[in-house]
């Protein structure tokens, strides 16, 4: 097992020589590393092992290193941040409670309290690290830098589908996973699910924020949606960032078509990727997403209601002359004897399906541990079977380091599908 890691965040070494002389009778005793430039802390942060407890001294007591803090906490919130201040920095409470610290200590602190807050923060820590069990294909990114814009705006990906269930939210999910892991780059999920948003369930999140919270921003000009909008996303263990949807359905018809473009353009300034997820419906807020959107995934399951469905939705789309060279049509949750087959279907969508994904029991199980199935069970089929299509997304350099699994299955119709080229968008 390897020693706790503390992090002092402070410009004096008061903290740090006092931190270091509690450390040594702690047992096990944790590695004490320590910051001066706050400004240098993203990249500490970003590299190599992770920290259990960020511990910020008095220079990170006004507003600026508040705001700090925050962004810290929703990346990386497994770790715990503690505070040691000389004095109540002139914040608004709120500020504090943002950034998610466990303890506040005040200057000069006794040793005996300061070791007592740390052994905490190192228990809360190591609590929520250890139920998620990850296994991943490839070695993981490290973590983006914190705070760090993309230079050109992000692209936008979007899920939808006619009917309900069909796994919009397990695709827009293990979507913004599987660029993140394999970018290493900044991604971001938009719950566009308006009334019953379930991105944050399906990833076991809190969010203290929503979109709701980002639009009613008093400036509430592009310019400032834009400066404050990652203060509105939590953060999941993955890397991946969320815009929760709103806590309470009424407050969906408060979103209009023009906010939800605002919304993404902003995420797009902060974010390399950004995902919608979407609700059933063909309504102006999810043709807004479209609008914005490079490749728009359209999900279907093999029932007939779902099938007749997808016609339907794809016929409006071209009546409403929205672009159909991005749409790819995705199968899911497929299986064999349900008096109905894929290549059936197939037949009457000629431009083909580009994943055909099964319904797997390891789905069920990476909801409840909270992670994507591609991080929880990477080598199951249903993973396997969206790596081509997510990965003609990515640069052709980024592409070509991640190997195609062959794809396993019992179906020639599925054989045939899964050896389709890939075209890039990149
Ligand atoms: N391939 C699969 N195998 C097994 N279960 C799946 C699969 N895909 C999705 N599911 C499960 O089916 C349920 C519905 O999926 P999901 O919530 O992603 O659909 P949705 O299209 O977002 O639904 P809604 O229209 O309600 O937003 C979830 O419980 C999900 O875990
Ligand atoms: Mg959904």
């Amino acid at each position: 097992m390897r020693n706790p890691r503390i992090l002092i965040l402070d410009r004096s070494t008061d903290l740090l020589d006092q931190v270091t002389d509690v450390a040594e009778d702690l047992r096990p005793r944790p590695d004490v590393i320590t910051c001066h430039r706050v400004d240098q802390v993203g990249a500490l942060l970003s590299d190599g092992e992770p920290f259990d407890v960020l511990l910020a001294g008095p220079s990170l007591g006004d507003q600026a290193g508040l705001a700090r803090l925050q962004v810290i906490h929703d990346d990386l919130p497994a770790m715990s941040i503690v505070l040691a201040f000389s004095r109540r920095p002139e914040a608004h409470l709120r500020d504090l409670v943002r950034t998610g610290a466990l303890d506040l200590l005040q200057l000069p602190v006794h040793d005996k309290q300061l070791a007592e807050s740390i052994e905490r923060a190192i228990e809360v820590a190591a609590a929520l690290r250890a139920p998620v069990p990850v296994t991943l294909t490839a070695p993981a990114p490290g973590w983006p830098v914190l705070g760090a814009e993309p230079k050109a705006l992000g692209q936008v990906f979007t899920v939808a589908s006619a009917t309900g269930g069909c796994g919009k939210t397990f695709m827009a999910t293990n979507l913004a996973f599987f660029l993140a892991h394999h970018s290493g780059r900044r991604v971001c999920v938009v719950d566009l699910d308006l009334q019953f948003g379930e991105v944050s369930t399906a990833l076991r999140l809190k969010p203290r924020y929503t979109i709701y919270d980002a639009l009613q921003r008093e400036d509430n000009d592009d310019a400032d949606l834009a400066e404050h909008f990652e203060e509105y996303l939590v953060g999941h263990g993955t890397g991946v960032h969320v815009l929760a949807a709103p806590k309470d359905p009424s407050e969906a018809d408060r979103v209009s078509p023009p906010d939800v473009t605002r919304v993404i353009d902003a995420a797009r300034k902060h974010f390399d990727y950004v995902v919608v997820d979407t609700p059933s419906a063909l309504t102006e807020i999810v043709l807004a997403a479209f609008e914005s959107s490079a490749r728009l995934f359209v999900m279907a399951t093999l029932d007939l209601p779902s099938v007749r469905n997808l016609g339907v939705f794809l016929t409006t789309l071209e009546k409403l002359k929205v672009p159909t060279d991005n749409i790819r049509l995705v199968l899911n949750k497929a299986e064999s004897d349900v008096g109905i087959e894929v290549g059936q279907v197939e037949k009457l969508f000629p431009q083909g399906f580009e994943a055909v994904l099964p319904y797997a029991k390891e789905v069920s199980r990476s909801i409840n541990l909270g992670m994507p199935v591609m991080a929880s069970s990477p080598g199951a089929e249903v993973s396997r079977n969206m790596v081509p299509t997510m990965a003609s997304l990515l640069p052709a350099d980024l592409r070509a380091r991640i190997a195609m699994p062959a794809p396993i299955s019992s179906s020639n119709f599925f054989k045939r599908l899964f050896h389709r080229p890939q075209p890039s968008i990149s």
